[in-house]
Parts: C-alpha cells; sequence; structure tokens
C-alpha cells in the first residue's frame, strides 16, 4: 500500500512539475515493478495515442533477443473499431475485464529465427527461444508501460485463427498474448506468490 502511495505521489509530482519540462518524473523501477498488476478493470473515461504507443514500443525494442534476431512483431489496435474487433477474441470474461481499455496489442514472433541457424534448430528448445524472446519483449511492455503510468493484461485466452485474419498475421509468425493498454480504474490486489525456496535452490 506505502509503495503504492509513493508511486502516486512520483507520477502527480512530475506532471505538476515546472512547466518548462516536458516529461514527467519516472518512477523508480521498484515502484515500476511493485505497481505493476494485471488489471482486470479499466477507466473507459481515460485514452492513449498512436504516438504514446509509439513511444512505449521504442522503449520495448531494446528488450535482448537470440542473436539480437528481434523475433517479436506487434499489431496495435488503435482505432475503436480495431480494439472491439480485437475485445471479441478473447473469451467473455478477458472482454469484459478490458471493456474500458483503450488499446489492445497482439505480440507475435517470426518461427524459425531465434534458436536457429542458417535453418536448423541449435537446441532441443527449437522455437521455444522464439516464445522466450517474446515473452522477454512483453515483460518490457508491460513494465515499460507502467513506468508511463499505464496498466496491461497479458491474455493467453485468445482466438490465433481470428487475429490472423483480422490483422492479416502471416503463417510464418506465431500468435502468442494479446495485450490490454489502458489505465487502472481501481487498485488491483496482488495474488500471493510462491515462498523463495519454493521456486530456487541454492548449491
Ligand atoms: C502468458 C500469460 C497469460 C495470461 N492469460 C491471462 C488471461 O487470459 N486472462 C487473465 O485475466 N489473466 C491472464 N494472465 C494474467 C495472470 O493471471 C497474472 O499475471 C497472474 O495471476 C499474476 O498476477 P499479477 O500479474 O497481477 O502479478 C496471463 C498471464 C500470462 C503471463
Amino acid at each position: 500500500m506505502m509503495r503504492r502511495i509513493v508511486f502516486g505521489a512520483v507520477l502527480l509530482l512530475g506532471m505538476s512539475a515546472c512547466s518548462s519540462e516536458k516529461q514527467p518524473a519516472s518512477p523508480s523501477f521498484d515502484d515500476v515493478l511493485t505497481s505493476r498488476r494485471s488489471v482486470r478493470n479499466y477507466d473507459a473515461s481515460r485514452t492513449i495515442t498512436e504516438p504514446e504507443v509509439r513511444t512505449l514500443l521504442a522503449m520495448v525494442q531494446d528488450a535482448p533477443s537470440w542473436a539480437n534476431g528481434q523475433p517479436t512483431r506487434y499489431y496495435a489496435a488503435v482505432s475503436p473499431d480495431k480494439v472491439e474487433a480485437v475485445k471479441k477474441l478473447v473469451g467473455e470474461r478477458n472482454a469484459e475485464n478490458i471493456a474500458g481499455a483503450p488499446v489492445v496489442l497482439v505480440s507475435t514472433f517470426r518461427k524459425g529465427l531465434s534458436g536457429f541457424f542458417r535453418g536448423d534448430a541449435t537446441n532441443e528448445v527449437g522455437d521455444g527461444w522464439g516464445a522466450y524472446d517474446n515473452g522477454l519483449s512483453d515483460a518490457y511492455l508491460i513494465l515499460a508501460a507502467r513506468s508511463m503510468g499505464f496498466d496491461t493484461l497479458i491474455m493467453g485466452y485468445r482466438d490465433a485463427d481470428g487475429l490472423r485474419q483480422l490483422f492479416g498475421i502471416p503463417e510464418e509468425e506465431a500468435v502468442m498474448a494479446v495485450i490490454a493498454l489502458g489505465y487502472r480504474a481501481d487498485d488491483p490486489t496482488r495474488p500471493a506468490r510462491k515462498s523463495l525456496d519454493e521456486i530456487v535452490k541454492f548449491f
């Protein structure tokens, strides 16, 4: 709770900073990490512009990838009709949860790139490395979004064929997550995490 208050204060301070400053002060990385949540209730009165989405995705381009192959692609729905069309392809529950989100992004990756050398899989993971790189990009995306004051919901429940058709996504790309982008309408709670000892073994 304290961290949320500090994060909000940093954002407000930045926004009300002297008029000669163009950019609000950035929240700390710790504030970004701890205030980022999967948001399932968006403020429908707030919009996000295409230039803001471009700024966000330019930050995401700093994500690492296998041999810098950069296999991730994004399809950004920013026009109301496309946003509504994507919302029909994420299942009823997800659609309800992201009803107020002004932007929806679809992430894909080019197959046969990460984890491959001259067409051959480098090891047993194969195209799993493409999914790995895509996840890294999306991790950058949800954190960079939070640093800009936005909120997100990653959705793995989605109609890949419907999205392929809607955006003309080629077969060479694997359709991965749909990510809603908007502003939280209320403060989400933090789902419990496993204990550290359940997920790490020290040697
Ligand atoms: C690959 C992936 C797929 C997910 N798919 C959905 C989804 O379809 N619907 C949903 O409400 N949340 C989805 N989530 C969000 C998770 O439920 C959420 O990250 C998890 O409960 C932890 O909560 P937090 O993000 O607030 O920390 C997904 C998350 C990931 C990483």
